[in-house]
């Protein structure tokens, strides 16, 4: 095999492009079509959204399932359910979307951050239990990239500190951990619809629990408070925004839910096959599977231990591969200055410099060195399910071919 990597003038290792990702169909088109013949797009008098809503709590097994508009809003519904005090805590991922994060502002609470295991980046139980304080109200416990966290201990850590625990599963759709999807662990499990994500009505959300008194707040916030089922005359409950899924987003998740396992049974089956095929590559080093947890690889990560990760992604780019070093660069609070400089509410700061803060909050890379050193080192490259077994094999191909040569 040509070992002169592509960026020093060898032969590519794939000329042709990758497949794009269709995650619609006719069964999309058939439902759409329906939707806007019924002359109702609006979800709360429809039945698509209903439907959908019945059908997600079904496949999910939990008693009720809430329709929202996307996964932040699903989020920030499930924070309006903690109703936090300004200034109470909650704890969160530090590699994550800002999905996870801003909501915990617009609630007036305090994001509080976790630090992870260096190779899934997955937030780590003994580093939640550490940041939890006598204003910690809830933990927002992140699945990346198709990988449950480890569940069980932090369960028993929000039980121990009788805190509120919402699973945010934006990347890990219908991934089980143990004999339950992730998502069911916790009083709320909040799930992303946003394009990229494993079922997607391109923006959309939605939020499962058990439990009857968190359903109604969950359909009353994303309402402007509003439900004439359980609100009698009275109109508005409490201040809320409008997070109101509509019959064309109702449409499109009903035939998502249809194949979303299948979706994901591919993506754990050619999510393994990359693993398998550059576990002995040297000087990178692929995530070990666990036999307690599925992986559904909403993009494929692997660390670059032992060589530049920069100068190996662009060799590994050169080759044909689509893929990038380190994920978001930073932890999410050094993304932006919402948090670093309290860029919030006008110039207030609000809530950091208010009475309602219990001290001063400094957002610095030091708290969270595992997620520093996670990032330095990760590789994501995209895959999905309609790619073939050769096309992930060409990829497992350029990989070791970097490898290889990089370690000579
Ligand atoms: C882990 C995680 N949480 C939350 C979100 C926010 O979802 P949305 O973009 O639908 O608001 C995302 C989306 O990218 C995500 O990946």
């Amino acid at each position: 095999m040509e070992t002169k990597l592509a960026i020093y003038g060898g032969k590519k290792v794939r000329e042709t492009p990758f497949p794009n990702r269709k995650p619609f169909s006719s069964r999309e088109e058939e439902l759409l079509i329906q939707a806007v013949r019924s002359q109702n797009l609006f979800g709360k008098s429809g039945t698509m959204v209903r439907d959908f809503e019945k059908r997600i709590a079904n496949f999910y097994g939990a008693s009720f399932a809430q329709s929202s508009t996307s996964g932040t809003a699903a989020i920030h519904s499930a924070i309006g359910v903690v109703n936090p005090e300004p200034g109470d805590e909650i704890i969160t991922a530090p590699i994550t979307d800002p999905g996870s994060v801003m909501p915990i502002l617009m609630q007036n609470a305090i994001p509080v951050f976790a630090d992870v295991d260096p190779l899934t980046l997955n937030m780590r139980p003994d580093s939640i239990e550490a940041n939890i304080t006598d204003r910690t109200r809830a933990i927002i416990l992140v699945h990346l990239f198709g990988r449950p966290c480890d569940i069980d201990p932090v369960v028993r850590i929000a039980q121990k500190h009788d805190l509120i625990l919402i699973e945010d599963c934006s990347q890990a759709h219908a991934t089980k951990y143990k004999e339950h999807y992730a998502g069911t662990f916790g009083h709320m499990g909040c799930f992303s619809m946003q394009q990229s994500k494993h079922m997607t009505t391109g923006d959309g959300g939605f939020i499962i629990t058990n439990d009857e008194e968190t359903y109604i707040r969950l359909k009353l916030f994303s309402d402007k408070g509003w439900d004439y089922q359980y609100m009698g005359d009275r109109d508005h409950a409490f201040l809320a925004p409008n997070y109101r899924m509509t019959e064309l987003q109702g449409a499109v998740g009903l035939a998502q839910l249809e194949k979303v396992r299948s979706v994901v049974e591919r993506r754990i089956e050619l999510g393994t096959r990359l693993n398998e095929k550059i576990s002995s590559a040297s000087g990178i080093m692929a995530i070990p599977p666990e036999d307690n947890r599925e992986v559904s690889w909403w993009n494929y990560i692997f660390h670059i231990t032992a060589h530049n990760p920069d100068e190996f992604c662009s060799a590994l780019r050169a080759e044909g591969i689509s893929v990038s070093p380190h994920y978001i660069k930073d932890p999410i609070f050094l993304r932006g200055e919402f948090l670093t400089k309290g860029q919030t509410y006008g110039s207030s700061g609000f809530p950091f410099n208010s009475p309602y803060a219990s001290k001063k909050y400094h957002y610095s890379p030091d708290l969270v060195p595992n997620a520093i050193k996670g990032l330095n080192t990760v590789a994501v490259v995209g895959i999905h399910e309609q790619m073939s077994k050769e096309d992930i094999d060409d990829i497992a191909i350029a990989i070791n071919k970097v490898a290889n040569f990089l370690s000579r």
